[in-house]
């Protein structure tokens, strides 16, 4: 089933950015809906990238919407630290969270977003009951850890299901897709429910990071009842 998605966001990852210098990066995509942060600890995953001083140094610089993409261990310790930095929204993945519950309702009473993140091969049904608890939904579409990498099909049905489960239960919840989202593969994630789009590679890799923005937007939006558009 092919859902309506008329306004959806792009949210270029700064892990393709130049982390000598982020600052200009980010002045390079004035038209993104929000800038995705990934924050690795070389233990939840085996990667390590940046952390709370960087991202408080970020913030010191825009306003734009933060949007931070937690892959550590201990989300339960650190997450609520990142909505207190004054980020808009922070995800934590449900895999490394010891009480999901809990640790949701403290980031949204610092104010900022909830997500909750599944890897790719965690299905969303064990946690459908937690939907009321958080404001975005992100379905990992490559094993996270890496920019760069091929997207998993596999993961579509899970995309379509997890946005049937949003609709039936009547909530306003974001549903983002990471890895591997580029031109090629934005419409497939549009059409199956997704509304929020992170994207790496794709936008930093064009020779215009900004346009590409807005040629990813318009391909993922849906009209009622439609396809996406190419
Ligand atoms: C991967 C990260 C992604 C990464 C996506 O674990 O969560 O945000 O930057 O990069 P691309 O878009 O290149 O797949
Ligand atoms: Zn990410």
């Amino acid at each position: 089933m092919s859902y309506a998605n008329t306004s959806p966001k792009i949210m270029p990852s700064l892990l393709s950015a130049d982390f000598a210098n982020l600052q200009r990066s980010i002045e390079q995509i004035p038209d993104a809906d929000a800038l995705h942060v990934d924050v690795m600890d070389n233990h939840f995953v085996p990667n390590l990238t940046l952390g709370l001083p960087v991202v408080e140094a970020i913030r010191k610089v825009t306003d734009a919407f933060l949007d931070i993409h937690l892959m550590i261990e201990d989300p339960d310790v650190w997450a609520p630290e990142y909505a207190e930095a004054g980020a808009e929204s922070v995800t934590f993945h449900v895999a490394a969270a010891k009480a999901p519950i809990r640790l949701s309702r403290e980031i949204r009473s610092k104010g900022a977003r909830v997500g909750m993140a599944l890897k790719p091969a965690t299905p969303i049904e064990a946690y459908a009951d937690l939907l009321g608890e958080i404001d975005m939904l992100l379905i990992m579409t490559v094993e996270p850890g890496f920019g760069g990498q091929k997207f998993l099909d596999l993961t579509l049905p899970k995309i379509n299901r997890t946005r049937e489960l949003i609709s039936s239960a009547g909530l306003d919840i974001w549903l983002q897709v990471d890895g591997g989202v580029s031109s090629d593969t934005i419409e497939r994630c549009a059409e199956a429910g997704a509304d929020a789009f992170v994207a790496g590679s794709a936008v930093f890799g064009a020779d215009d990071p900004n346009e590409m923005i807005n040629s990813l937007r318009t391909a993922a939006a849906v009209p009622e009842g439609g396809t996406a558009q190419a």
